[in-house]
């Protein structure tokens, strides 16, 4: 177990760089395993849950080379695919790991693939609801059987000849229209999904740069279609990652809650599906300056410059939420530093993440003095110049939970303590060590005896 603590500090400065995205890097392992020919990935995350991914698309018989890195410090990795329809039925169960988007993901192409495969995960993911992949996937004609109903262990019988669906998802989630636009590729016709809200669009993007025709609508009411027509085929085309803003929010965050703070963050993604998060700190007043905005391998990508900020609390907007999901945690800790009230609505997805984010946040926030109420479906966050810290928190297999605690523990009185801190390695591998490079004082504790708790 990985024990880190976090204590109070100032003036973080320098240019850093964060890891590739992860939806991204899942993606292009799972489409360049799905076209003809090699697909190189340069940044790569290599975070727990895409080498999660990666072995398991090796168990249906797809080479991945090893990552390297290159002399930026960027992991690269080439894929040679199998093409769709193509995979090998496994020998032995799928383990996802941690990994909600890897698992619905390759549900997905199982589906729509005619071999079956069981899919296993860790204590996080085997309590994840699948019931919404289920029923879509249901629908195009494959057939699951899984603990209590929904959940891993699971096993998907794929068909070779799914039918095309015009799913209307009831949520705005990105894992449940990849996974019906993925079955839907070996599928005669046309398959459609459509959400109350768009969604992250990286499997579009992903899809037409692999050739592969994506429609797209946006509808007067916010709400969203993409469709494609089955029984295509990929083009394997290279890719570069772009760096991810869910793991660049916990710098960020930092240097905006902390006295006389400067950072530099360079090439992370400001795909609008992804920005909320900056959108909503700018609006509390956050000192951010999107400089040098590009575009690198499809994505458009920016410098962010973060000074420490004075932070006012505000409503966020509910339709924000799906641009935003994964930063809550980290936008609450911003909130628990700003003056006055910062209310999220419309975050009832935080309830089936890696946690229930909305209770755990709001338990560890309260340990750490912060005035906090939810509903099932909001956060409200009364914030304070100053809060107290001094918790030990047990991450519970989430990733963003422990980042989030941690910068907690930057601006607080007393040290902040987070065990099961190897969870960090799901999204952020190195995120101590880049922290600390910009001053950040957070440490492993040593034991008594010298060892690394
Ligand atoms: C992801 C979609 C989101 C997000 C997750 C990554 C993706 O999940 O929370 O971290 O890469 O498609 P939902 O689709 O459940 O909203």
């Amino acid at each position: 177990m990985t024990q880190l603590t976090a204590t109070a500090s100032t003036a973080l400065a320098g240019k850093i760089i964060c890891p590739g995205d992860k939806s991204v890097s899942h993606r292009s392992l799972i489409f360049g395993a799905l076209a003809k020919g090699k697909t190189t990935i340069t940044g790569l995350l290599t975070g727990d849950d895409v080498l999660s991914t990666a072995s398991a698309l090796r168990q249906l018989g797809v080479t991945i080379s090893e990552p390297e890195r290159n002399a930026k410090g960027q992991y690269i990795a080439a894929v040679t695919g199998v093409g769709l329809g193509a995979f090998a039925e496994p020998a032995a169960p799928l383990d996802l790991g941690n990994s909600g988007t890897g698992a619905r993901l390759l549900m997905g192409v199982i589906a729509g693939s005619g071999i079956s495969a069981v899919f296993t995960g860790d204590a996080s993911l085997s309590k994840r609801p699948m019931q919404r992949i289920m029923t879509p996937l249901g629908r195009m004609g494959a057939e699951f059987t899984a603990r209590d109903g929904d959940k891993l262990p699971l096993t998907v019988s794929g068909t070779r000849a799914p039918l095309s669906l015009d799913w209307q998802s009831p949520h705005a989630s990105a894992q449940v229209k990849s996974a019906v636009l993925l079955a839907g590729l070996t599928a005669r016709g046309k398959t459609s999904v459509t959400e109350p809200v768009a969604s992250r669009d990286h499997t579009e993007l992903m899809l037409r740069h692999f050739e592969v025709d994506v429609e797209t609508t946006t509808h007067s009411d916010n709400s969203y279609t993409a469709s494609i027509v089955g029984e295509a085929s990929l083009t394997a085309a290279d890719i570069i990652v772009p760096s991810d803003p869910s793991s660049a929010a916990f710098p960020v965050v930092a240097a905006l809650i902390t006295k006389n703070s400067a950072i530099t963050v360079t090439g992370v993604s400001i795909n609008p599906y992804r920005f909320g998060l900056y959108q909503t700190l700018i609006d509390m007043g956050a000192d951010i300056t999107i400089s040098n905005q590009r575009v690198e391998g499809g994505e458009p990508v920016a410098d962010l410059i973060c000074k420490s900020s004075r932070l006012k609390g505000i409503t966020v907007p509910a339709s924000r939420a799906a641009s935003m999901i994964d930063e809550y945690p980290v936008l609450s800790v911003a909130a628990a530093y700003a003056e006055g009230e910062t209310h999220m609505p419309g975050i009832e997805e935080l309830r089936v993440k890696e946690t229930d984010r909305i209770a755990l946040m709001e338990e560890c926030l309260r340990k750490g003095g912060a005035a906090v109420t939810s509903t099932h479906d909001s956060m409200t966050v009364t914030g304070a110049s100053t809060q107290d810290g001094g918790m030990t928190i047990d991450a519970q297999h989430d990733h963003r939970i422990a980042m989030s605690c941690l910068i907690f523990g930057l601006a607080s009185a007393r040290p902040v303590t987070v065990s099961g801190c190897e969870t960090i390695n799901t999204s952020f591998p190195e995120f101590a060590e880049l922290m600390q490079s910009i001053g950040a004082d957070i440490k492993n504790e040593i034991s008594q005896n010298g060892d690394s708790i």
